[in-house]
């Protein structure tokens, strides 16, 4: 998808879609949001060429289904619409041993393996993204390293980073059908 296309961002008041959202406007996307209304849903996706999602819980770790309630609305509405595209926001938890995430943690990535069971049963060209932490205040690179299905050299990715790659990933169908790692080594300051 090249930039002046259209797409709607799901969780964009929080903090991957807050940075996600500024590097879209500055790279020239229609952007749609929403803000927990489901009954505006299909009426976001409508005419979009791409979805962006990035639904999280903030800091409540508390057993959710925020993320797969969201990610099923989503994509019914996708397939309503014939919208085929959706990156979305997970966890590298999905690609580590899940003995050992920690206990606290737990319960908000069996949300993510619930949104990503979803993601994958749509039939949807879906890129399913896998950071590791999000680190708000470290800066926009756009030089990060990318890996499918396994992780890469470092244990961080910044939100504006992370956001670039969501955006890079509508634009092309190489990461379609995978789980992808990003990271960056960030000089130290
Ligand atoms: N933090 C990390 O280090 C880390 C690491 C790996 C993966 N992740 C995952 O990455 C994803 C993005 O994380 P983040 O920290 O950028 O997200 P976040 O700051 O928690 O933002 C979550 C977004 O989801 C929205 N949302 C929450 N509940 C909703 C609902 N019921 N209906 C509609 N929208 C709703 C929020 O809207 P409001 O503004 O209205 O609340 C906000 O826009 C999450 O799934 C997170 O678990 C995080």
């Amino acid at each position: 998808m090249e930039p002046g296309r259209k797409l709607v961002i799901f969780g964009a008041t929080g903090r991957t879609g807050r940075a996600t959202l500024e590097l879209a406007l500055e790279e020239g996307f229609e952007v749609t949001v929403l803000a927990r209304d489901p009954a505006a849903v299909a009426e976001a996706v409508r005419g979009q060429d791409g979805v962006i999602i990035v639904l999280g819980t903030g800091n409540d770790l508390s057993p959710t289904t925020v993320m797969s309630d969201g990610t099923r609305t989503i994509v019914e509405a996708m397939k309503a619409q014939g919208v085929r595209k959706v990156v979305a926001c997970l966890s590298a938890f999905l690609l580590w041993d899940l003995q050992k995430v920690p206990p606290r943690l737990l319960p908000v990535t069996e949300d993510h393996i619930r949104m990503y069971q979803i993601l994958r049963d749509s039939g949807l060209d879906c890129v399913c993204v896998m950071p590791p932490h999000i680190a708000e205040e470290l800066p926009l690179t756009r030089d990060y390293s990318v890996s499918v299905g396994a992780s890469g050299a470092s244990r961080v990715i910044s939100t504006r980073d992370l956001g670039h790659f969501l955006l890079r990933c509508l634009g092309t169908d190489r990461y379609d059908g995978q789980s992808v790692y990003v990271c960056q080594s960030y000089a130290k300051e």
